[in-house]
């Protein structure tokens, strides 16, 4: 098969994993008989560097063009520290988002038996978790009005959401379940917010379309508390951007780290795959990042995208092997022997 991949490594440690993702991703097309053309593409701080905009046209162009988009991450320092800043690499991944129209961001949780222990959680609460969040990505409080008033001293955001944005988060939530264990889980502040109330009514009305799958409604707080408390009661989990950003962070706790989650978003045109850690600005060029959550979200993209399912297993053994021999970056050694970033990439690709 051919598969044209944009690939946008962004910054921090971006380029870091990205590299190694495409080192194992060139391993597969190799093993499996397939062609990978790659085109790389500016984006984040580097993009605002280089032409003063975070995701150019051009960089649009190459997404647009291509079957799949691997991306790294998005974030620098500068522009952290300085509220006044303009233009901010992370109105890059923003605008990236909408302009793709990638309203669904899947983002799953589960636990990798090697790591078990690792997890400042117990053991025998998070053994077997195996839950995926629906992020609706486009719309709420990311992409709501926003301002100032009264000279500055006033400031809000607001969340707005339309029935048709709900409803289609909702059919994929809806659609997950049923191929999994047809539970689905509407995370919503209905007790306060109206758009809360609106995803509620919505995702009700659906109920019919869906006769087999069991949806409860459960408000924000208390996810976030039985997440971790009680996780394996979770199935899927659809969500509005804010919430799906702040649960899915809280999520990776239960999987060990955050180097290893991965996502894919989807929409209505070229479907992108991003680790969902940020940029890590301080392991930018150290060469200890670990890659396995960008690596992870190259075997999303092999099945997602290309419905190359035995090429993503082939990755997910992969990693699995070397989360078992310690071949692991120094976030998952507990002290022990780590290897460098690109020693993991190298190690999976040979491994392949
Ligand atoms: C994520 C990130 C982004 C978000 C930031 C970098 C804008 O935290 O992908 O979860 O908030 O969506
Ligand atoms: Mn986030």
């Amino acid at each position: 098969m051919e598969l044209n991949i944009a690939v946008l490594a962004g910054d921090g440690i971006g380029p870091e994993v990205i590299d190694q993702a495409v080192k194992v991703s060139n391993a597969i097309a190799k093993k499996f008989n397939h062609k990978i053309d790659w085109f790389p593409a500016i984006t984040g701080a580097a993009a605002i560097e280089k032409v003063g905009e975070p995701y150019p046209d051009e960089t649009h162009e190459i997404c647009l063009k291509a079957d799949a988009v691997l991306f790294g991450a998005i974030g620098h320092p500068k522009y952290d520290n300085d509220p006044s800043a303009k233009v901010r690499p992370e109105q890059g991944l923003l605008k990236m988002r909408k302009k793709l129209g990638l309203f669904a961001n899947v983002r799953p949780t589960f636990t990798f038996p090697d790591l078990i222990e690792k997890s400042p959680l117990k053991k025998e609460r998070i053994e077997g978790t195996d839950l995926v969040f629906l992020r609706e990505l486009t719309g709420g409080i990311y992409f709501g009005k926003r301002g100032r008033l009264d000279n500055g001293d006033t400031a809000y955001d607001t969340c707005t959401y339309k029935r048709s944005e709900i409803k289609r988060i909702a059919r994929k939530g809806f659609e997950l379940a049923m191929t999994r264990s047809k539970k689905l889980c509407c995370v919503d502040k209905a007790n306060v917010l109206e758009s809360s109330r609106l995803w509620r009514e919505t995702v009700q009305s659906m109920e019919k379309e869906y006769p087999e799958v069991k949806v409860s409604y459960e408000f924000v707080d208390a996810v976030a508390m039985r997440l971790i408390q009680w996780p394996n009661s979770y199935d899927v989990l659809i969500t509005e951007n804010l919430f799906g950003d702040i649960l899915t962070d809280e999520a990776s706790v239960i999987s060990g780290s955050m180097g290893l989650m991965p996502s894919a978003s989807i929409g209505t045109k070229t479907s992108l795959f991003e680790p969902i850690h940020g940029s890590y600005p301080q392991a930018e060029g150290k060469d200890i990042a670990n890659p396995l959550a960008t690596i992870l979200s190259a075997a999303m993209m092999f099945e997602d995208a290309f419905g190359l399912k035995k090429e993503a297993e082939c990755i997910r053994e992969v990693v699995n092997r070397s989360l078992s021999e310690g071949f692991v970056t120094e976030d998952l050694s507990n002290g022990k022997k780590s290897y460098k970033t690109s020693e993991v990439g190298d190690w999976l690709a040979s491994n392949i």
